[in-house]
């Protein structure tokens, strides 16, 4: 049973009237403008196109017969840039209107027969408000939605590491909800685990547990308004990852709701996405770390020389201009270019005598035995080519392959001048260490017999730069790999 007469809101729906007659017109606005709606007027049925094609209106009520065209026309003609316009047709009498066919395929909603009471054309018209407001409510989660979908990859970029501003998590929310309040707690991976928590506006800053769940139970407690959405975001084992609320202006509605659980559930799978990764990139530097211990173990005295050759070739990568990428494989090939190494018979890499041309050859297969171990590794097949090749000479005679000139690739080139001055300027079980003013002498000297020219030219600038100092492994190694992920 209908209990209350509708009222629109102020402004809230407009209204277009199209009659030739200005008596029907003003009727009609004058009946439904106390309702609340805004009603405007039009007599002339092209004018009235143009209106519609300019203007934000809701709804047509037009006259069906009508010149210079008729109602069923107009339609026609605004249906060809316009599919959301409701539209009523009213007409003189009921054996007037245009077949049925033509009022579905014209899209027209319903038609009313002129009389001197409105009440069945109101019904009409609150009918269409109602599919207005469903449409817009359907258009707005569907723009949500697309929101949501853009931001995906700025959800996924969150580190909890990144505990000095508001991640991008919270920054979406209060976009999509226009929030006064937000808050995100989620598990760092840290050891041990501890909490991190984000927040802006007032509401939640006073919240202090120390679990997902706990801070929820406190949500809970606080919450009275009805303008409050939290959740529990949990990875797809069903642990607790964090926990996530939003302050909204206006109570939510079914939809926003709706969002607010698909937005968790990419909250929660980005978290745990990124605990993953954590862990993987520690397994990865953790490989690193016990393949560069493999090869300092073997050999004391060249203990610190993977790092000091990664070290220098970063700094010639960097002064030749290489992007980012480029200086991690430098990076990483100059870490574990001697890897091949281990493979070489300690009575040979140790002796501390003359070695006979046999054992030369077994050592000069380092490179070799170096693709080898790195090829079973996927992470590190693109550094196989660059160790391969970083005992080739510029110039041509160097090994494995014999390559000359730009056929090695540039890595190798650069790996191949940090490695030679490392080896220069460090002392060795068969000969003490050269100055770095010696040791430049030699790279000049060997321009484009053993090096490349170019890259020599720019690491000369750099090693008045270079630290004298024994550089700290430790700690510089840990840098280098912090820098793997970072670029
Ligand atoms: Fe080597």
């Amino acid at each position: 049973m209908r209990k209350k007469r509708y009222r629109a809101d102020e402004n809230k729906y407009s209204i277009l009237t199209l009659d030739d007659d200005p008596i029907m017109t003003e009727t009609i606005q004058s009946y439904f403008q106390p309702l609340g709606y805004r009603v405007d007027i039009e007599n002339d049925p092209y004018a009235a196109i143009e209106r519609i094609r300019v203007g934000n209106y809701d709804i047509l009520l037009l006259d069906f017969l009508m010149t210079p065209i008729c109602g069923d026309q107009v339609v026609e003609q605004i249906r060809t840039f316009n599919q959301d316009l409701f539209i009523i047709l009213l007409t003189g009498h009921k054996s007037m209107v245009p077949p049925i066919r033509t009022i579905r395929a014209l899209d027209i909603q319903g038609y009313y027969e002129k009389s001197d009471r409105f009440d069945q054309l109101e019904l009409l018209v609150e009918s269409c408000i109602k599919s207005i407001d469903h449409m817009r409510t359907i258009k707005a989660y569907q723009k949500s939605l697309a929101e949501l979908a853009n931001a995906l990859p700025e959800i996924y970029s969150f580190r909890t590491a990144d505990a000095l501003e508001a991640p991008p998590i919270l920054k979406i929310a209060k976009r999509l909800w226009t929030c006064t309040s937000g808050f995100l707690a989620a598990w760092s991976e840290t050891v041990p685990r501890k909490l991190v928590r984000y927040a802006f506006g007032k509401k939640f800053e006073t919240l202090d547990g120390m679990t997902p769940q706990q801070l929820l139970g406190q949500i809970e407690a606080m919450e009275e308004t009805g303008l409050c959405m939290r959740t529990l975001l949990q990875d797809t084992d069903g642990n607790a990852v964090g926990v996530l609320a939003l302050e909204t202006q206006k109570k939510p509605g079914f939809y926003q709701e709706r969002l607010f659980e698909i937005f968790s559930r990419q909250c929660a799978s980005a978290l745990e996405n990124n605990a993953l990764m954590t862990r993987v990139k520690t397994g990865y530097l953790e490989v690193i770390q016990a393949l560069r211990l493999m090869v300092d173990a073997k050999d004391i005295y060249t203990r610190g020389h993977s790092d000091r050759v990664a070290y220098y070739a970063v700094q010639l990568a960097v002064a030749l201009g290489k992007e980012e990428k480029f200086c991690e494989r430098v990076q990483l090939a100059g870490l574990l270019h001697d890897i091949g190494k281990m493979a070489v018979p300690d009575e040979i890499l140790l002796a501390e005598r003359r070695l006979t041309n046999e054992e030369l050859d077994v050592i000069r297969k380092h490179p070799q035995y170096g693709c080898s171990i790195l090829s079973a590794i996927t992470h590190f097949r693109e550094i196989v080519p660059i160790v391969r090749s970083h005992h080739e000479r510029y110039g041509g005679g160097g090994y494995p392959d014999g390559l000359i000139g730009e056929e090695i690739p540039e890595e190798s080139r650069i790996i191949s001048i940090a490695d030679a001055f490392d080896a220069m300027t460090s002392t060795r079980r068969y000969r003490s260490k050269m100055t770095f003013e010696e040791a430049a002498k030699q790279l000049r000297d060997n321009k484009d017999i053993q090096f490349d020219g170019a890259m020599v030219d720019v690491f000369l600038a750099l090693i008045p730069k270079l630290p004298k100092e024994e550089i700290a492994l430790t700690e510089r190694t840990e840098l280098f790999a912090e820098r793997i992920f970072k670029l």
